[in-house]
């Protein structure tokens, strides 16, 4: 698996930022701001290869909007989707959150481009409206798949946040390993949380475990039955001193002191864990895309 530029993933930090800044200082659903994100991503796909599609919805009299990108080729039956929500809420640029977390894939998927990679499930990339006003566009776009293609999709990996400031390393629960909080992910969730724990492990990092509390966009996925996974860094929830212990950084300070405040800007921005987490996403999206299916 390739070594995810962060230089890369940053220079799209800095458009999100700017685009906000451009449009009221906002990427919320229904501003500006957010249809300019979307056109950001898409221009970028269109140009690497990727088959692209704008689906649009109306959420509280407003329109919102869904990019989604098709990797030609691979097993159409075998589908694996990435995906993380573009919008911000209203109160800042969102560039943790969840600009983090766009930049991380889009930059997987330019790489994915850039090797020319021929994998064997079908990749489709993703970029939610209106996470924040409560799951709107991936709610909307699981609703609509017919279901002969939503049993095409095997997995869903979600990344929300993933480049905060006070960091720390959370990989969803999808075996429920410490039994408590949510219950476990549907079968296959706990076999993506073991691909992504690997690459940490490989590096060094400790992990622990995030439940499905229903709090990001896999949530419409679990909720039928579609495998899901992906990594956290933290938002307004409290480090403690054993985790400062483990990952460094500020006990008794949030993950996020600026989640959800108009501080949330380029200055926001956790660059090694932003780092690890994009090589993460890159390490997981290779392992499982590429993996030759038992027979
Ligand atoms: N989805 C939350 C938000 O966008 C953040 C979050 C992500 C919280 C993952 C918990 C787990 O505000
Ligand atoms: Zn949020
Ligand atoms: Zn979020
Ligand atoms: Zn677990
Ligand atoms: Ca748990």
């Amino acid at each position: 698996p390739p070594d995810i530029p962060l230089a890369n993933v940053k220079a799209h930090l800095t458009q999100f930022q700017s685009i906000a800044n451009a449009n009221g200082g906002t990427r919320a659903h229904g501003r500006p701001g957010y249809l300019a994100s979307a056109n950001y991503v898409r221009g970028l796909l269109d140009a690497a290869g990727y088959t692209t599609t704008l689906q649009s919805f109306t959420y509280n009299g407003a329109t919102g909007y869904n990019v989604i990108a098709d990797w030609p080729g691979g097993d159409p039956n075998d589908v694996l989707m990435v995906g993380a929500h573009l919008d911000s809420v209203t109160a800042g640029p969102g560039i943790n959150d969840n600009g983090s977390g766009s930049a991380a894939i889009l930059e997987t998927a330019l790489e994915v481009s850039r090797q020319a990679l021929q994998p064997v499930k079908h990749l489709r990339f993703a970029w939610w409206g209106a996470e924040e006003l409560g799951l709107r566009g991936s709610q909307f776009y699981v609703n609509n798949l017919p279901a002969a293609e939503r049993a095409r999709i095997k997995g869903y990996l979600n990344f929300d946040m993933v480049g905060s400031p006070n960091a720390g390393y959370f990989i969803y629960d999808g075996d429920n390993s410490d039994g408590t909080g949510a219950g476990p992910g549907p079968a296959g969730s706990a076999q993506i949380e073991r691909t992504i724990q690997d690459y940490f492990t490989s590096i060094g990092v400790p992990t622990r475990g995030t439940d499905f509390d229903g709090r990001s966009d896999y949530g419409p996925f679990i909720a039928v039955g579609i495998p899901a996974g992906g990594t956290f860094t933290g938002a307004e929830g409290i480090k403690s001193a054993a985790q400062a212990t483990l990952w460094g950084g500020t006990s008794g300070q949030a993950f996020d002191v600026c989640y959800h405040r108009a501080c949330d800007t380029t200055a926001n921005i956790n660059d090694t864990a932003l780092d690890r987490n994009a090589d993460a996403i890159a390490y997981a999206v290779w392992t499982i895309a590429t993996a030759v299916p038992p027979v």
